[in-house]
């Protein structure tokens, strides 16, 4: 039986949208516009009990998830909203024991579910560039339980000298400008490895995965994730009216190797062998005869297309 105690976090749950998470501390009491709610009453009860208030109203007393520890965090950022996390966290395929690369902490939504999925054996390694946000993001991880499993750095990746982590899992990058990590995150994760970009705008994604194809990751894909909250009643089931609006878009893509770079060491090898002097089949034939410009660009683009397939 999981009995409250002083110092447990509690979620004090009137309705939906009327929830407060706390600490339970014997000397407290919480105001609310349903009454007063003593913390000491609430001791030695179990989770899931009443907890009545001085005006005879009453809310239930839960044991906070991730979830209301993330819908309750401060706001230094935007964050990245559970809605999204499930699918990043399935699609990833993450869970415990990875180690973990996130670029751009904000106020630690994404740091703190996602350590909870990969501890006790797992790590999120995160870096930030702003001192203030990362104080904030410091509190809201420490809240959320799951400190030990994460490390925060304050450095800007983009113009570091040398990669501080290799052999990384999964990477997240939550920055304005996404692709321009993209070689820094490909240097940092294994082979195969996963990453996510979170994607407020479509012109974002469209730069982003033209940075993917240059860097070699493979199994690209951009999503956006929209809940439809149904309230059931019996007879007058409908769609709620209210519910989140456009959060973000979500690319996820695998580090692969496309082989471009031993292609290209073949190339060279070929013609380094040609003597000089001798012209090669192509240059006889390039040299030669007179192929139209648009000829020649169509020969590129499949050259192009079936090299990066
Ligand atoms: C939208 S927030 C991230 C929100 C976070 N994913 C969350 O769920 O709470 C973006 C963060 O990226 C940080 N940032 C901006 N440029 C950066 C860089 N070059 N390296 C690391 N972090 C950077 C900002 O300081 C900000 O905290």
């Amino acid at each position: 039986m999981a009995i409250i105690k002083n110092n447990s976090p509690v979620l004090f749950f009137y309705n939906n949208s009327k929830k407060w998470l706390t600490k339970i501390s014997k000397k407290e009491s919480f105001h609310t516009h349903i009454g007063v709610l003593k913390h000491a009453d609430a001791i030695g009860k179990e989770y899931g009990s009443r907890l009545m208030t001085n005006k005879d109203k009453y809310v239930y007393l839960l044991e906070p998830t991730m979830y209301d520890y993330v819908m309750k965090i401060q706001h230094g950022t935007q964050i990245v909203y559970p809605k999204d996390i499930g699918y990043i966290i399935a699609r990833a395929g993450i869970g415990d024991g990875q180690k973990i690369l996130e670029i751009g902490t904000g106020s630690g939504s994404l740091t703190s579910f996602v350590a909870n999925v990969v501890k006790p054996r797992g790590h999120v390694y995160t870096f930030d560039v702003d001192e203030n946000f990362m104080k904030i993001a410091e509190k809201n991880i420490k809240k959320a339980g799951v400190s030990k499993y994460v490390t925060q750095h304050n450095l800007d990746l983009k113009t570091a000298k040398k990669m501080p982590l290799e052999d990384m899992d999964v990477a997240f990058i939550d920055l304005g400008d996404p692709w321009t990590v993209i070689p820094q995150v490909r240097q940092m994760l294994k082979g195969s490895g996963c990453v996510f970009a979170i994607c407020p705008t479509m012109n974002q994604l469209e730069k982003l995965t033209i940075a993917l194809v240059e860097n070699e990751f493979t199994d690209i894909e951009s999503t956006e994730h929209i809940i439809r909250t149904i309230e059931a009643r019996e007879g007058k089931t409908r769609h709620s009216f209210q519910g989140i609006g456009h959060t973000t878009y979500l690319c996820f893509a695998r580090k692969a190797f496309f082989g471009r770079k031993s292609r290209k060491d073949a190339e060279k090898l070929k013609l380094s062998e040609i003597p000089s002097g001798t012209p090669s089949k192509t240059t006889k034939k390039t040299s030669t005869k007179k192929i139209s410009p648009k000829k020649t660009s169509t020969k590129t683009t499949k050259k192009t297309t079936k090299k990066s397939a």
